[in-house]
C-alpha cells in the first residue's frame, strides 16, 4: 500500500511529479462518461513512461488468440478493449523547443480530480533544457450532457521569455494497444478533413469494421480576450493537426480551448460520420467551455443526489467511497443496453472484453439501488440476448440439448478467454448470471421478467449443470470434476464447494420459477417449453435427482465446507506468516508454488456464504470465515468487499472496516501494485456493497427492505441513498440511531433488526442502534 495522493473528501490530489508513479496516476485520474473515456495522459508531449489510452465504449478488436498449446474449444479471438484515436493531444513548442515534462525540470506540479463536478485539473511550472520557464493549467472533462464529446482548456504562461509559441492541437489515430498479441495495428484510416478551426479523422477497425470519427474544434484567447488566429493544417496518415503560432510577450497568458467528439458507427451511419461530427463540434463549441463545465457540474450534482455516500469523521474512507462511486458512474450509465461494465472500464487495456461475471455478482446490486430499474434490467437483457451464443459455446465444448455456458469474458456473447483452466473450468460464472436474475426479481418484484426472459436463461443454465456433473459409482453421489472456483490460485480441482453449491441453487431456483411461471401464465410456459423443446417431467426429474445427490465437500472435524477435495492436504500456513516481501504472490512466486500453496486469491467458500447466507446459521458462517479469512491473500480486487460484508454480519466491525478501507482505497493506495494497468472498476460496486450491505446491513426479505446497521469505531455517522420499488430513501446511521427518511409519496415498510416500521410519505423514523455484544 502506498500513499501517493492527498486525502480530500471530494477530490483526489497529487502534489509533486514523480515519473515513477505516473502510470498509477494516469489510471486513478481517468475520465469517462459511459460513452467514451481515457487515461489521464498529458495533453502535451511526454516521452517518459506512460500508457496511452483513449477508449470508445463498445468498440473492440478481435485479436487472434495466442497460446502455447492450442486446445480444441478455445475461441479464435480475444476481444481487446481498443485504444482509439488520441483526441486530447496538444503539442507545445516554445521558440522551437518542445514542451515535454520528461525533459524539463519540474518546479511545481499538482493534479486534481474533482469528483463533485467531474473534471481533471493539472497545474505545473517547468523549466526546459534551455531555461525557459512556463506555467501551465489544463482542465479537461468528458461531458455527461453531450456524451460524445470532451473539452479541454489549456493555458500557458511564459514566465521568463517572450517569442513564438506554437500550439498544435491534433487528433492522432496512429495508436497501438500495448497488449496486442502480434504487435499489429488495429485501425485503418477512412477519411480526414480539416478546416479553419477544426478537423475530423475517421478510422476503421480491422476485422470488426467499426468506424469512429474523432474531431476537434478550437479557439484561442490571449490574456482572457478571444484572439483571431491563423492556423496551418498539418496532416499525415492517420493524423490531423493544426499549427497555431502566436508571438507573445513574457507574462502573457495564452489559452487554447479544444473541443473534441467521438462518433461511432454503432450509433450513426458510417457515411454521415464526418458531417455529424462537425455538427456535434459546432454545437458544443457554440455552447462554450464555461457553459459545458457548468452543465457538467450540474449533471454530476444530479448523480450524487441519487448515489452519494457520506461518511462523517473519516476523510480517507469518504474519499475512497466517492472515488468508487465516481468511477462506476464514469464507466456505465445504463443508457445503452449493448454496453456493459468492463473490469477496467475506460482506465486501461488489461482484461479485454467488457463483461465478466463481475457484472452480475458485484455490479447489479449497485445499479439496482442507485439507478432506474431499467438499468439493471438492461444488464440482464444483455445476457438474455446472448443466450444463443452461450448455447453455441457449450455446444463447442460437447454439451447439447440447449445447455448454455456463458463466456468468461465477452464483448458480444462469444467467448474470448483462452486459458483452459479458466475458459473451460471457471464455470461458476453461469451461476452468477442466474443469481443476478434472482437478485433483480427479489429487489424489484418484477416477476414478469421471469416469464418473459428469465426462465429461458435459467433452463439453459440448469441444462448445463445437469450435463456437467457425473455419477460417481464409488461415492454413490453426483460429483463435479475439473473445475476452477472463484479462487484462481487453484485450478482443475474436483468438487469445488462454491461451484457445486451454486449449481444446486440454480437447479432449485429453476424448478421454483418453472412452477411460478406455469401457475401465473400457463400459455407462456407452454410456448417456451415447445420453443426450447424442454421435456418438463424428465428434465425436472433429473434436476431434482442432482439437487438431492450432488456431493458437497465438508470436513467433519473442523465443521467447515471444504473449498474443494483435498484442500486440507495442503500445508496449512497462514497469510500472517508470509513475509511482506513475498506479496503480492502473483508477482513474487512461481505459478507452481502458488498452486500448491493453501493461499486463496479471493472469496470462494465465503462468496457462496455471502450469496446464500439465509441457508446457513450464523455459527456455520463464523466457522468458515474464521478458517478461510486467514488463508486469503485478496489478490483479486473482488475479494475484500465480500469479506467485509461477512465480517460486518458477524459483528467483527474492526475487520469489516479494515476490508472496507482496502476495497475502497484499492486503487488510490495501489494495494495490489497493479493500478498502473488501470483501475478495478467492477470491484468498486463491491465497495458500495460493503457500506450498504455491510455496515448498513441492508437486505431484501419477503419483498421489504431490512437494515441491521453497525458503525465503524472511527466514524461519527454515515448515510446512503437508495431507490427501492419507486421509493427513494435516505438512511443515516449515527452513533445512537438509524434514521430512515422516506423521500417519496408512498408509504414505506422497512424492518430494522427484527421489527417492522411503516414510514409515511415524506417523513422519517429513527430506531436506536443495537450495541455490539
Ligand atoms: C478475478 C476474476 C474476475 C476478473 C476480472 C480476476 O482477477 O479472479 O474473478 O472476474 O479478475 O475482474
Amino acid at each position: 500500500m502506498k500513499q501517493y495522493f492527498k486525502v480530500d473528501e471530494w477530490k483526489v490530489i497529487e502534489e509533486g511529479f514523480d515519473p515513477a508513479h505516473n502510470k498509477v496516476a494516469e489510471s486513478v485520474f481517468s475520465l469517462g462518461n459511459g460513452r467514451m473515456g481515457g487515461r489521464a495522459n498529458f495533453e502535451e508531449a511526454y516521452s517518459g513512461d506512460t500508457l496511452q489510452g483513449n477508449y470508445v465504449a463498445g468498440v473492440y478488436y478481435p485479436d487472434k488468440t495466442r497460446v502455447g498449446w492450442w486446445k480444441n474449444g478455445y475461441p479464435e479471438y480475444f476481444a481487446k478493449v481498443l485504444n482509439a484515436a488520441n483526441w486530447i493531444g496538444i503539442d507545445i513548442s516554445l521558440n522551437g523547443e518542445q514542451l515535454d515534462l520528461a525533459k524539463c525540470k519540474v518546479l511545481g506540479f499538482r493534479r486534481e480530480l474533482n469528483m463533485q463536478e467531474g473534471y481533471l485539473k493539472r497545474n505545473f511550472r517547468a523549466r526546459t533544457a534551455t531555461g525557459k520557464e512556463v506555467e501551465v493549467e489544463a482542465i479537461r472533462f468528458n461531458s455527461l450532457v453531450d456524451d460524445e464529446t470532451g473539452a479541454i482548456c489549456y493555458s500557458i504562461n511564459p514566465l521568463n521569455f517572450g517569442g513564438y509559441i506554437k500550439l498544435t492541437p491534433f487528433v492522432d489515430g496512429d495508436v497501438v494497444n500495448k497488449d496486442a498479441n502480434y504487435d499489429e495495428k488495429f485501425w485503418d484510416e477512412v477519411a480526414k478533413n480539416t478546416w479553419d478551426d477544426g478537423a475530423v479523422l475517421q478510422m476503421r477497425t480491422r476485422k470488426t469494421g467499426f468506424e469512429v470519427a474523432t474531431g476537434m474544434k478550437y479557439h484561442v484567447a490571449l490574456d482572457g480576450q478571444a484572439k483571431r488566429i491563423d492556423t496551418q493544417p498539418v496532416t499525415r496518415e492517420k493524423y490531423v493537426g493544426a499549427e497555431i503560432r502566436m508571438n507573445i510577450e513574457e507574462g502573457q497568458r495564452i489559452t487554447l480551448y479544444k473541443y473534441a467528439a467521438n462518433l461511432s458507427s454503432q450509433n450513426h451511419p458510417k457515411e454521415d460520420l464526418v458531417e455529424l461530427t462537425k455538427n456535434v463540434l459546432d454545437a458544443v463549441c457554440h455552447k462554450g467551455f464555461d457553459t459545458m463545465l457548468a452543465e457538467q457540474a450540474a449533471a454530476w450534482a444530479e448523480k450524487w443526489k441519487h448515489n452519494d455516500i457520506v461518511i462523517e469523521g473519516d476523510a480517507a474512507a469518504q474519499q475512497g467511497i466517492r472515488f468508487n462511486i465516481f468511477q462506476l458512474n464514469q464507466t456505465y450509465t445504463g443508457e445503452d443496453d449493448r454496453l456493459n461494465i468492463g473490469p477496467k472500464g475506460f482506465t486501461g487495456e488489461k482484461y479485454g472484453g467488457s463483461t465478466y461475471w463481475d457484472t452480475e455478482a458485484y455490479c447489479v446490486p449497485f445499479y439496482l439501488a442507485t439507478a432506474e430499474q431499467k438499468v439493471a434490467r438492461n444488464l440482464l437483457l444483455y445476457r438474455y440476448k446472448q443466450l444463443g451464443k452461450a448455447i453455441d459455446n457449450a455446444r463447442l465444448l460437447g454439451f447439447n440439448n440447449g445447455a448454455a455456458l456463458y463466456p468468461m469474458v465477452t464483448m458480444d456473447g462469444t467467448e474470448c478467454h483462452n486459458e483452459w483452466e479458466i475458459t473451460f473450468e471457471e464455470i461458476h460464472r453461469n451461476g452468477a448470471i442466474a443469481y443476478a436474475i434472482f437478485n433483480y426479481v427479489r429487489y424489484t418484484g418484477d416477476e414478469q421478467y421471469l416469464a418473459d426472459y428469465g426462465l429461458e436463461v435459467l433452463i439453459a443454465i440448469s441444462r448445463f449443470w445437469a450435463q456437467r456433473v457425473n455419477w460417481s459409482a464409488q461415492r454413490q453421489q453426483y460429483v463435479m470434476l475439473g473445475v476452477t472456483g472463484p479462487n484462481e490460485y487453484e485450478n482443475n480441482v474436483n468438487n469445488n464447494w462454491y461451484t457445486s453449491t451454486i449449481a444446486v441453487w440454480c437447479l432449485k431456483y429453476t424448478l421454483k420459477v418453472i412452477d411460478d411461471v406455469k401457475r401465473l401464465d400457463t400459455g407462456k410456459y407452454n410456448s417456451l417449453t415447445s420453443k426450447i423443446n424442454f421435456q418438463d417431467e424428465q428434465e425436472c426429474g433429473k434436476f431434482k435427482d442432482i439437487i438431492s445427490k450432488l456431493y458437497l465437500p465438508y470436513d467433519d472435524n473442523l465443521q467447515i465446507f471444504l473449498q474443494q477435495d483435498g484442500y486440507l492436504d495442503k500445508e496449512q500456513t497462514l497469510v500472517k506468516d508470509l513475509p511482506e516481501t513475498d506479496r503480492p504472490l502473483v508477482q513474487k512466486w512461481s505459478w507452481d508454488r502458488i498452486l500448491r500453496s493453501p493461499f486463496i486469491k479471493q472469496a470462494d467458500v465465503l462468496q457462496g456464504l455471502y450469496f446464500f447466507e439465509d441457508d446457513y446459521d450464523v455459527e456455520t458462517i463464523r466457522r468458515n470465515y474464521d478458517f478461510y479469512e486467514p488463508r486469503t491473500v485478496h489478490e483479486s480486487s473482488l475479494s475484500p468487499c465480500v469479506h467485509s460484508i461477512i465480517a460486518a454480519k458477524l459483528g467483527d466491525i474492526d475487520r469489516a472496516y479494515e476490508f472496507y478501507l482496502r476495497t475502497s482505497r484499492l486503487d488510490i493506495d495501489d494495494y495490489n501494485n497493479d493500478t498502473e494497468d488501470g483501475c478495478h472498476i467492477t470491484s468498486m460496486a463491491g465497495t458500495w456493497m460493503s457500506v450498504v450491505q455491510g455496515f448498513g446491513g441492508m437486505r431484501i426479505k419477503d419483498g421489504a427492505l431490512s437494515f441491521s446497521p453497525l458503525l465503524p469505531a472511527g466514524w461519527e455517522a454515515f448515510s446512503f441513498r437508495i431507490g427501492f420499488r419507486g421509493i427513494s430513501l435516505k438512511v443515516l446511521v449515527s452513533k445512537n440511531e438509524i434514521l430512515i427518511k422516506n423521500q417519496s409519496n408512498q408509504t414505506l415498510t422497512v424492518n430494522v433488526y427484527d421489527n417492522g416500521y411503516l414510514i409515511s410519505p415524506s417523513s422519517e423514523t429513527a430506531v436506536p442502534i443495537k450495541p455490539l455484544h
